[in-house]
């Protein structure tokens, strides 16, 4: 198997009702997804593209088949062990956004970090980098419905890359926007993509199918047509790549790294106290490529 591949969907099913109220949203559905690539998927109403979205986010299973995600068949593990591998490597965006509207701005893009063994301080510092990155720092304290409709999904975005996932799963994420606003979101998941990530996005605007690297229509539950717009060999560097890097660099820095996924140390992702007290465009010493860096560069 290619290292490259990220997702193999294989005989995917998904039936609903039994006897003469059977119905399938996914049938027979295979596809093959490698890292990199920036999917959008389209289709009428009714097609199964959120039911497709729900299954790759592990947050449904199929009634039959495989689904294969990094070189491990999910479809049959643990809910516990789906969440586990949800938190860690998934995010999503949603339509109608999906904030919690009594939790702060901070406090919502903060949640995905909640299980992960990440100190409240660690969780709240991590969400306000993400809430930079999005120029939404100042509204850290606003709650959702003081935000414009571009501005709360910006907040669900940053919510969605916090835990820096590898796959990034959004489900018609400017189906709620006007244009300027659908606009600022693309922008922001291009550059998302731009850094290695993976991004399966449904719309129903085939105008958007520019910011794709594959366009894939669906029909009754199955693949209509299959259209790579860029080449496997021009897609962003894969994310895995950075990961291996980014671990070096905490190794060196942190003694006692504890060895269980789930209990993470602060990152280079968090600003130091020294940090918090410089200018945020000034990094103190030459870093390795990174999200803050990107940002950094793109603020300039
Ligand atoms: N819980 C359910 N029980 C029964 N049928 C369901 C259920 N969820 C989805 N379906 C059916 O599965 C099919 C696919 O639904 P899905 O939500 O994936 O469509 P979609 O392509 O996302 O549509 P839209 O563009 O309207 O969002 C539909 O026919 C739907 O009625
Ligand atoms: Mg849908």
């Amino acid at each position: 198997m290619s290292e490259n591949i990220l997702i193999e969907l294989k005989g995917l099913t998904k039936r609903y009702g039994y006897g003469d109220t059977e119905s399938y949203a996914l049938k027979d559905f295979d596809l093959t997804i490698k890292r990199g690539e920036f999917i959008m998927i389209m289709g009428p109403s009714g097609c199964g593209k959120t039911t497709l979205l729900n299954i790759i986010g592990l947050l449904d299973r199929a009634s039959k088949g495989e689904y294969i995600l990094n070189g491990e068949n999910v479809a049959g593990i643990s809910a516990r062990r789906q969440a586990k591998l949800r938190a860690k490597k998934i995010g999503f965006v949603f339509q109608n956004f999906n904030l919690i509207e009594d939790l702060t701005v901070i406090d919502n893009v903060a949640l995905p970090l909640v299980y992960t063994g990440y100190s409240k301080t660690a969780q709240l510092k991590n969400a306000s980098n993400a809430l930079k990155r999005f120029h939404l720092n100042e509204r850290e304290y606003y709650l959702p419905y003081q935000l414009s409709g571009g501005q709360q999904q910006r907040v669900a975005i940053a919510r969605a890359i916090v835990g820096d996932p590898e796959i990034i799963l959004a489900d018609e994420p400017t189906g709620n926007l006007d244009s300027r606003s659908s606009h600022i979101v693309m922008e922001e998941l291009k550059a998302i993509h731009e850094e290695g990530n993976t991004i399966i996005m449904v719309t129903h605007n085939p105008s958007l199918t520019s910011y794709a690297t594959r366009v894939i229509n669906m029909l009754d539950g199955q693949i209509d047509t299959d259209v790579k717009t860029v080449a496997d060999a021009n897609l962003p560097q894969p994310i895995s790549v950075k990961i291996k890097k980014r671990k070096k660099v905490e190794e060196s820095e942190f003694v006692s790294m504890p060895t269980d996924e789930i209990k993470k140390e602060p990152t280079e992702e968090e600003p130091t106290e020294e940090d918090e007290s410089k200018e945020p465009a000034k990094p103190k010493k030459k870093r390795k490529k990174s999200k803050n860096n990107k940002k950094d560069r793109r603020n300039k």
